[in-house]
């Protein structure tokens, strides 16, 4: 596999880069705006909302009041960090998909370091921009760390990861950002997962509970309009990356709650009949009155459905820890 390394300025610091050409074909913006925008129903996929300006959205996106899911991960991370690094003669190497600012992270990077007094931390993410700037923080708060970031695709990383990491692992997935994956495609993931692990590793996620239909779409359709902001975000790329024409204006953003599909569906819906051209992919698309663009979906579970999908993906679950009103979960399993 082909892969740039660059060590910027601290020895402590290596960043992975897999080149473009590296990913999936079909998955890149190109292939997916040409795919789902001429599909019945449209659709887009989440991942290409994150970009540098999408990061920031999301940074902002956990501070909204109406978002639960930051703040109750990130308790019950707090008051159980010791347990959910506990397990190893010397520190595990310390995987993370979907990092992000690696805010809540540093809970588990703390219990750690206090427990093996050295880590290293593999930060994975898509939207390189916040991997580079949470890696170099990480860097200067913690003087015994030492970050090796991945800025791919969960796939391609999870390649490299099994390339490069020998040892004890401990990945992590916070977030609930399993969640954007439909049920089977989670599964899929997790047995891709899986397959990475061996009996000494562990992996530890986090996962948003089913509950009153009110507080979900709340969660995702906040009254500050940074959620909306944020799934517009997709088109604002389109216009910039593929010159389309999108007039953000004439899209409404909406959350709805799905129990069928035991998922919260975020769409943009067009105001108006109206025709736009992306001649990036060389494409015209138009859309009726009230015609949606499903953009991301985030599934809710039930300890029954974990339940189900570790058995599909080969795991089993060694520990589970919730908060009091049981709106979150987080659980360490090992193959
Ligand atoms: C919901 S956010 C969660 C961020 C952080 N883990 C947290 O819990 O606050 C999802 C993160 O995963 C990244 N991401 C989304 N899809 C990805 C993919 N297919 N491969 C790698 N990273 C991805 C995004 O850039 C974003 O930082």
């Amino acid at each position: 596999m082909s892969i740039q390394t660059s060590h910027p300025k601290q020895h402590r610091l290596e960043m992975i880069r897999v080149k473009p050409s590296e990913l999936f074909e079909s998955e890149t913006l190109q292939a997916t705006v040409k795919r789902g925008l001429t599909h019945q129903p449209k659709y887009l996929l989440c991942r290409f909302i994150y970009d540098a300006i999408g990061s920031e959205l999301f940074e902002q996106i956990c501070d909204q009041p109406e978002y639960y899911l930051t703040r109750t991960e990130d308790a019950i991370l707090r008051d159980h960090a010791d347990d959910m690094v506990d397990g190893w003669a010397q520190a595990p190497i310390m995987i993370e998909l979907g990092s992000g600012s690696s805010t809540k992270t540093r809970r588990l990077i703390e219990a750690a370091l206090d427990r093996y007094e050295s880590l290293h931390y593999v930060p994975i993410d898509i939207s390189e921009t916040i991997l580079e700037e949470s890696a170099r923080n990480l860097i200067r708060d913690y003087s015994s760390l030492k970050v090796t970031g991945i800025a791919s695709d969960y796939d391609t990383a999870l390649r490299v990861v099994a390339d490069r990491m020998k040892g004890p692992k401990l990945l992590v997935f916070l977030g609930s950002s399993l969640g954007n994956f439909d049920d089977g495609d989670a599964v899929r993931l997790l047995q891709r997962i899986q397959g990475t692990l061996s009996t000494d590793d562990r992996f530890l996620f986090g996962t948003d509970l089913v509950k009153d239909a009110k507080v979900l779409e709340a969660a995702y359709d906040d009254s500050a309009g940074v959620t909306a902001r944020f799934g517009k975000n997709i088109l604002t790329r389109i216009n910039r990356e593929l010159g389309g024409n999108f007039d953000l204006n004439q899209f409404r953003y909406e959350a709805r709650f799905s129990p069928e599909h035991h998922r919260v569906e975020m769409r943009l819906i067009s105001e108006q009949e109206q025709i736009v051209t992306i001649p990036g992919v060389d494409l015209t698309v138009s859309f009726s009155a009230g015609e949606s663009i499903h953009i991301e979906n985030s599934h809710k579970y039930t300890p029954t459905i974990l339940d189900q999908f570790a058995k599909q993906s080969g795991f089993v679950e060694e520990r589970s820890w919730t908060d009091p009103d049981q709106f979150f979960r987080v659980q360490r399993w090992h193959v």
